[in-house]
């Protein structure tokens, strides 16, 4: 019986230690990879090339996508309407490609030091709001492509399908969509005046970290 469960443990403890092994491998390759960043010269104190890249190639593109997606609400069916909404669609379909390379960076990138001189609380605030931000990036995304009824052009190039016909379902997508793209602009205006009162009022040069 004892040697039974002596048999049937041994497989166990062996995969326990490896485990551990692979975790401490993993733990020592990411040291050194975060050494050999620090040696070429990375700035702890700003976010990394490529997440700076993603930021402003984001930031753009929403701030396109939403004021342009406001306008085209405004306008009357026609020629120029068409072109708009077309080119909308394009442009934010080169940020639904991006979305998930931007999401494993985020997972992989090293995080900047945080900001001296600012309370856990307003850190863990700006945490949540970045996060919240990456979901409803999500959330816009995927309505607006879902709620596109029998596909669409990109940039006149190649033709994109669509799952859905015109319906109920279209129907619901279009509210979630403009939910979603309500509360990115309110998140996003919130983000933006967050770093303008850093920037100026607390002068911590919080700008430095993404530029
Ligand atoms: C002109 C407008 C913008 C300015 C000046 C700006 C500035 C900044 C700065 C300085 C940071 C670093 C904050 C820190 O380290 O605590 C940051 C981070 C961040 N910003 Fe913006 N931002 C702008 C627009 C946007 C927009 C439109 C979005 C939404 C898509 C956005 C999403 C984020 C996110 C998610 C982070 C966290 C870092 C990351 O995961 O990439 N920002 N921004
Ligand atoms: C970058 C993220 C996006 C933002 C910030 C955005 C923003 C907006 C806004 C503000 C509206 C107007 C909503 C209203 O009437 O209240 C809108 C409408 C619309 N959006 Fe988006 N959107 C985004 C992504 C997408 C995507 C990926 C697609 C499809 C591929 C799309 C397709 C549409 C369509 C079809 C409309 C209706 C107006 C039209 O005919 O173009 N959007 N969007």
């Amino acid at each position: 019986m004892s040697v039974n469960r002596g048999l049937q443990s041994a497989p166990h403890s062996r995969n326990n230690a490896d485990d551990a092994q692979a975790a401490i491998i993993q733990n020592v390759g990411l040291e050194e990879h975060n050494a050999r960043r620090l040696k070429r010269g990375h700035d702890p104190d700003r976010y990394d090339g490529v997440a700076r890249l993603f930021h402003w190639v984001f930031a753009s593109g929403i701030i396109y996508a939403s004021i342009a997606g406001y306008a085209l609400a405004q306008l009357s069916s026609g020629p120029e309407r068409d072109f708009l909404s077309r080119l909308n669609m394009s442009i934010a379909t080169v940020l639904i490609v991006l979305f998930p390379l931007r999401v494993c960076w985020k997972f992989v990138r090293i995080e900047p030091r945080a900001l001296p001189d600012v309370s856990e609380v307003q850190l863990a605030l700006a945490h949540r709001v970045h996060i919240l931000i990456y979901i409803t990036m999500f959330a816009v995304l995927a309505s607006g492509f879902l709620m596109v009824p029998n596909g669409y052009s990109f940039f006149g190039l190649v033709e994109i399908h669509t799952p859905f016909v015109k319906g109920a379902l279209i129907d619901k997508l279009f509210v979630i969509h403009r939910a979603s793209c309500a509360l990115l602009a309110g998140l996003v205006l919130l983000h933006v005046l967050a770093v303008v009162k850093h920037q100026l009022i607390a002068r911590n040069d919080v700008l430095r970290r993404m530029l």
